[in-house]
């Protein structure tokens, strides 16, 4: 069953989105050579407490930490530990945030220092996917055109989309229906109506699509070993079309197509 939120329930959701904002840039800007992601889990941790939220991962299903750190073969929901960030990493940052009852969820990849031109081009492929999914989440349309839009600019780029990961509703609960995958055919499946709101969110790999679970039961890695990307927005289906609920802070290139 899809929740569709009010107007009020969206202000409180785009009020939890703004602190995962703030979150993910906080954290990157501790995302130096030789940090450990159990230190930045730390600093994510304290930083959303003290604005009065709540980690929505930690203890999700018995998730043990405040957010998800997945350096470069790792997809999503690396568990923080001793791993030290190196420079040419790529490292995502996913936070779920709860705040005064609502829950919002993105998801950044941040390059360290210097990366490969092809790390860079999977990066601004993943994000160009992103935004052309959103881009999509209008009333009327269908999940299957936000998907197919996704897959689209992420094939055209001669990478691949991971098939077993998918977005997903999101606000009420950390996840709710539907499933937003990220290949598909357009005009298929839930028609969008203005109160949904979803997590979108490519993921995407330079090789093999396909995925590992460690055995920590959490972490998913390519399984050829291949760089990953993932970027993730909360957005809002409203009559006067998708409404980031997480944008970006301090980051030049995005505020930018916000604006377009
Ligand atoms: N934030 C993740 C998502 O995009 C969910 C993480 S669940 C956790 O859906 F338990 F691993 F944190
Ligand atoms: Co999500």
């Amino acid at each position: 069953m899809i929740i569709r939120k009010s107007p009020d329930e969206i202000e409180r959701i785009a009020r939890a989105g703004a602190l995962v904002a703030e979150t993910i840039a906080h954290v990157g800007e501790h995302l130096v050579p030789g940090v450990t992601t159990a230190e930045l889990d730390d600093i994510a941790d304290a930083f959303i407490r003290a604005r009065g939220g709540i980690p929505t991962s930690q203890g999700y299903k018995g998730y043990p930490r405040a957010i998800c750190i997945s350096p470069n073969d790792v997809v999503v929901h690396g568990i923080p530990g001793d791993y030290r960030v190196a420079s040419g990493d790529l490292v995502t940052v996913d936070v779920g945030a709860t705040l005064d009852g609502a829950i919002a969820d993105s998801a950044y990849t941040y390059a360290v220092g210097a990366i490969e031109p092809e790390a860079q081009r999977l990066l601004d492929t993943c994000q160009d996917a992103l935004w052309a999914g959103i881009a999509e989440a209008r009333t009327g349309n269908r999940i299957g055109d936000i998907s197919h839009a996704v897959q689209g600019v992420v094939q055209s780029a001669g990478f691949s989309v991971i098939r077993s990961l998918v977005g997903h509703g999101v606000g009420r609960h950390y996840h709710e229906d539907p499933h937003v995958p990220n290949f598909g055919a357009p005009g298929r499946g839930p028609r969008l109506s203005e109160g949904m709101t979803i997590a979108i969110e490519p993921m995407i790999t330079m090789g093999n699509p396909d995925v590992l679970l460690d055995d920590d039961g959490w972490t998913i890695s390519t399984v050829d070993g291949s760089l990953s990307a993932h970027f993730e927005h909360t957005v809002a289906i409203t009559g006067e079309g998708p409404r980031v609920l997480t944008p970006r802070v301090g980051i030049a290139r995005e505020r930018a197509r916000l604006l377009q």
